[in-house]
């Protein structure tokens, strides 16, 4: 296994093609705590292919995260990467291996990424837990990058105005927010809180941002969904707990997973 984490994700992806038995993908999906029970709806599964059968992939450390990629054909018969599951900082992975899952769909020819995650929301005067929101802008507060060196990206548009067209023509209610990232594993204090609001964030959580921009590096085009679990500390009365998290998501798998499979088949 190479050293060079570019490199590394050739490999992971040369072992996918071959565990697959296919050539290329179509779009990759990095499911979420919160969406992993939607990933169902997207069509037929093709092969199941641990995370541990994949160069440069470990087990997720959290319950309720996965760990494994499914290989999905949809409906209009496109080929999509499924992740059930991703690396997050906060489990002590280092930024490459946080974004090597988005590296590795690169490098097995992907050129859309599909970013979910579970987010606390910041507007609950306007958001409604169990709500999808397309994300439109982030800020990344995890103080880490993914690039090293000094090609300077442009991240003027990380998420696509394009794919977010497409999904507001398909659920023209959906809401758009800014989203940001935190490491964790702690949830935010009141007054971190009240920081991001006042900063303009609108979702927050632990993962995403890292991916998105390595994403952009590697040229994909990106579109990112929050499903807003739980109004964010201090913003409710009650303490923030993961399975909270996890029960949101399997109420609304089944129209997280339609809302995808028909952004897929449109892509
Ligand atoms: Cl409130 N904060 C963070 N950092 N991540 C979350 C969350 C809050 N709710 C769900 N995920």
């Amino acid at each position: 296994m190479s050293n060079d984490p570019y490199t590394l994700a050739g490999e992971a992806a040369a072992a996918l093609r071959a565990a697959a038995g296919l050539e290329s993908f179509d779009v990759a999906l990095v499911m979420g705590s919160g969406w992993v029970p939607a990933a169902d709806a997207l069509g037929e599964t093709v092969s199941e292919i641990p995370f541990t059968d994949l160069p440069g992939f470990s087990a997720p450390a959290v319950a309720g995260h996965g760990g494994k990629l499914r290989v999905v054909r949809t409906g209009a018969g496109r080929h999509a990467l499924v992740f059930l599951g991703r690396s997050h900082l906060y489990e002590g992975r280092v930024v490459d291996s946080v974004v090597h899952g988005v590296r590795t769909a690169a490098a097995a020819g992907v050129r859309t990424v599909i970013l979910t995650n579970a987010a606390g929301g910041l507007r609950p005067e306007t958001q409604q837990v169990g709500d999808p929101v397309l994300i439109s802008d982030h800020i990344n507060m995890t103080g880490a990058n993914p690039i090293t060196g000094t090609t300077f990206i442009d991240l003027t548009e990380v998420y696509s105005k394009r794919l977010r067209a497409l999904v507001r023509e398909i659920d023209p209610a959906i809401a758009e927010g800014v989203y940001v990232a935190f490491r964790g594993p702690t949830y935010e204090t009141p007054a971190e809180i009240r920081m991001l609001r006042t900063l303009g964030g609108d979702l927050i959580g632990m993962s995403t941002v890292l991916e998105a921009i390595a994403a952009r590096e590697a040229g994909l085009e990106v579109l990112g969904l929050s499903l807003v679990t739980n109004p964010a500390a201090g913003l409710a009365g009650d303490p923030l707990d993961h399975e909270e998290v996890l029960q949101v998501g399997r109420a609304t798998a089944a129209r997280m997973g339609v809302l995808l499979a028909k952004v897929v088949d449109r892509l």
